[in-house]
């Protein structure tokens, strides 16, 4: 009884709820507290944390999640950088790009979005990110900028010689990343955080939703549309994007980048939604047909996928390519699922579906960009590679291939994998 009383007041204070976070997590977390206050069980503690603000404080950092590292889901970076070069910056001459990380943790995100920007080549005097915890621990390591192994992961960390100094078994961020940001303590479920300030143009959401109650879930989402200009982007975790869309923002169908627009309010104005943001000059949607076309000359790939299509039509081997309708559906459904952001989950559909389909070309390149997505780069290369050797002329694959090899050190045959995928190009 008591453990849900502080289950209660938990959801109450920073919206988590129990059964999200696991009922094992609190009950971990309160008997910690228990120890750590003296007290001989759960009923004492609980007319403890009713009354005390400090304890209350105490069982939140016991309880939250801090988990967090950077470029964690690196295509959100490099969609940010490429929307703010190419879409705000121009529009908005002499302004300053205002970005919220709300939950930030530990600092890893609002540092990774300043050294995408700064990568991007946007100026200092462009640019400022607000980071915003309701964990004291998480912000006092945020402002000193020191990190462990833990924070790098995944198989490109060249970011981390140009930013980091080591020193022993961490490493120091350096100081022109470090001033980019601000920490606040904060509470997303706050209705008077940041009331009376200018709006964002950036909010970076992730990874916090997930772990709230649906109550909870409805004032957050409050917040963030408050904080939010009109005009501004809202970044998600890879399993909230469908939360927003049904609370009233509009997807982005950017494969991999789990964001939206702020269409609500552009409903209510009676303005058409503007769905499509493109991340890139050279966006390629998909046709009717399945087959994906150019609009301009390819850069750097970026894929739509809002169309569920049919997998016969989308390759040159009819008879392999044919699958009976149940197996039709699952790869629809692995199609969905990616393109809705449940990754894990099209992953598997789509491993399932190469069990019984193995030499369809459009699954092994679902899988690549799956992989692509979790930042999985030498898994990605093998699936375009077996894509383009079941079809050497699938253009897409070639394209996404040349980046993934680049990106692991392979400049030469990057270049030559995107010469073959220009020549398909101008044959078309
Ligand atoms: C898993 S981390 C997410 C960090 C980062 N956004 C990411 O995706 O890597 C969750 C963070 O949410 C914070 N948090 C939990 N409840 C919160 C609330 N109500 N308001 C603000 N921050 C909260 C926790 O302290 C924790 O640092």
């Amino acid at each position: 009884m008591s453990l849900t009383m502080i289950e209660s007041l938990l959801e109450k204070e920073i919206g988590v709820s129990a059964e999200a976070i696991g009922s094992g997590v609190i009950a971990k977390a309160v008997h910690l507290r228990v120890a750590a206050c003296g007290l001989a069980d759960i009923k004492a503690y609980l007319k403890l944390v009713k009354t005390s603000q400090e304890e209350q404080d105490h069982l939140i950092e016991a309880v939250v999640v801090p988990e967090t590292w950077f470029f964690r889901n690196k295509n959100s970076f490099a969609f940010l950088a490429n929307y703010v070069t190419g879409e705000w910056l121009p529009k908005h001459r002499g302004d300053r790009l205002r970005v919220l990380s709300v939950p930030c943790s530990m600092g890893e995100e609002p540092y990774s979005i300043a050294m995408a920007l700064m990568d991007a080549g946007i100026g200092d005097d462009r640019f400022h990110i607000e980071g915003v915890d309701i964990s004291d621990a998480a912000l006092g390591k945020a402002k000193s900028g020191v990190y462990t192994e833990g924070s790098f992961r995944g198989d490109d960390l060249s970011f981390r010689k140009r930013y980091f100094e080591p020193r022993g078994d961490v490493y120091q961020l350096n100081a022109d990343v470090r001033k980019k940001a601000r920490f606040i303590r904060g509470n997303v479920l706050d209705r008077r955080l940041f009331m009376g300030q200018d709006p964002y143009d950036i909010i970076f959401c992730r990874n916090l939703l997930i772990y709230l109650s649906s109550e909870a879930k409805r004032r957050a989402f409050e917040t963030l549309d408050r904080l939010l200009a009109t005009t501004g982007i809202l970044f998600l975790g890879h399993a909230e994007r469908q939360a927003a869309i049904e609370w009233g923002f509009a997807g982005i169908p950017e494969f991999g980048v789990f964001a939206c627009r702020k269409e609500r309010r552009k409903r209510e104005n009676g303005l058409k939604p503007d769905l499509h943001v493109h991340s890139h000059p050279c966006q390629r949607q998909f046709e009717k047909a399945g087959k994906m076309v150019d609009v301009e000359p390819p850069l750097r790939p970026s894929v739509v996928i809002d169309e569920v299509f049919e997998p016969e039509i989308l390759s040159e081997q009819p008879d392999s390519n044919e699958p009976f309708k149940a197996q039709k559906d699952l790869f629809n459904e692995a199609q969905r699922l990616a393109d809705q952001g449940s990754l894990l989950s099209a992953l598997e559909l789509c491993e399932t579906f190469l069990g019984e389909n193995p030499v369809h070309v459009q699954a092994h390149f679902l899988m690549g960009l799956i992989h692509e997505a979790l930042d999985n780069e030498e898994r990605a290369e093998d699936f375009f590679n077996k894509a383009i050797y079941l079809d050497p002329n699938h253009y897409e694959s070639l394209n996404h291939l040349s980046f993934v090899v680049e990106h692991r050190g392979g400049k030469e045959r990057a270049v030559h994998l995107r010469r073959r995928a220009q020549r398909i190009s101008e044959n078309r």
